[in-house]
């Protein structure tokens, strides 16, 4: 009997195409509407499998009404939208897609911090409203990047990735992890820092550390008010790691001079939320990953881990391998 596999969107073709060919799909019809909570209830209680995204609350009340299931997909390297833990319970899979999107995400957090240090989208728009009347000297000033110290809040593989760029800028990072990475340390020419030095310090400091209990709330007023007034923050990892109102305060009294953030609290964030209102913030709608081959191949390897565990493979990015023991 074939497999069915619930897919909760319209993948990248290839994908579709590979989950088709080897399962009963049950498909959300739309690529860019999440599936609702509705098609999820009804679907996956006779599902073995299901590929999602981060939009999907995999939880588990959903679980418990799933007693086929083996595997749940993620197209994301992130897994907070799913109880991973009541996933194990059940000895349902998690799978999800780090590696291929190191570089793209890297590339992104960049780019990021660029346009924040330059002012890059305050120019544009300042440009193309018809204020550009005159050069002048201190017009549309930023901050300098090459030579800048730079503090990585989460030294993973995208951390990594970063700091490599960072070395053709000649910055001086500093980093932050829940372990010393000795190795990465030399390699890279890294600084172990804790997170009040690595705050104090940093001219630039980028959050890249997964969502987790331990995270959420990581970088609150207190935190805040250890950077320079001459610092810029960027948060590519998920929103509620940075407090929003107390990172609003921070950059509206000027005690932090500005922040980019490709990651919200509540996702799609709203376009009246106060942050959005101030010029000193740059905001993008989560594209860390957003490249067209990374994410194809993002969501190619979702598919192929949940094929390969439907067919007692062992998927590449296995989340919760204590899942084997059930
Ligand atoms: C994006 O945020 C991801 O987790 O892949
Ligand atoms: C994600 O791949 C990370 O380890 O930072």
């Amino acid at each position: 009997m074939r497999m069915k596999i619930v897919i909760t969107r319209q993948l990248p073709q290839e994908a579709m195409a590979l989950l088709r060919a080897h399962a009963d799909t049950v498909e959300w019809p739309h690529a860019e509407q999440p599936a609702s909570r509705s098609f999820l209830e009804e679907h996956i209680g006779d599902a073995d499998g299901v590929v999602c995204l981060l939009t999907e609350r995999i939880d588990a009340a959903l679980l418990a009404r799933a007693p086929r299931l083996k595997a749940v997909g993620t197209m994301s390297v992130g897994y907070n939208h799913i109880d991973v833990k009541a996933a194990t319970e059940r000895g349902v899979l998690v799978t999800n897609t780090p590696d291929v999107l190191t570089e793209t995400t890297a590339d992104l957090a960049f780019a990021l911090l660029m346009a924040t240090a330059r002012r890059l989208v305050e120019a544009s728009d300042y440009l193309r409203r018809g204020q550009w009347t005159t050069w002048s000297p201190l017009q549309l000033t930023g901050m300098d990047v090459f030579g800048a110290t730079l503090g990585i809040i989460g030294m993973g593989r995208i951390g990594e990735a970063v700091a490599r760029r960072a070395q053709g800028f000649g910055m001086n990072v500093l980093y932050h992890n829940r372990s010393r990475k000795p190795e990465a340390e030399e390699r890279l020419g890294l600084t172990y820092a804790e997170l009040p030095r690595l705050l104090s310090e940093s001219d630039f400091v980028v959050v890249l550390t997964p969502y987790t209990p331990q995270t959420a709330g990581l970088i609150r007023k207190e935190q805040l008010q250890l950077m320079k007034p001459t610092a810029v923050l960027i948060n590519i990892a998920r929103g509620g790691i940075v407090d929003e109102a107390d990172l609003y305060d921070a950059l509206r009294s000027g005690s932090l001079w500005a922040a980019g953030l490709d990651v919200f609290e509540t996702e799609p964030v709203p376009a009246s939320h106060p942050l959005l209102t101030l010029p000193n913030v740059v905001t993008l709608p989560h594209i860390g990953s957003a490249s067209v081959r990374t994410r194809t191949q993002m969501a190619l390897l979702a598919a192929e881990g949940v094929l390969q565990a439907l067919a007692g493979q062992r998927p590449r990015h296995v989340v919760n391998p204590e899942a084997y023991a059930r």
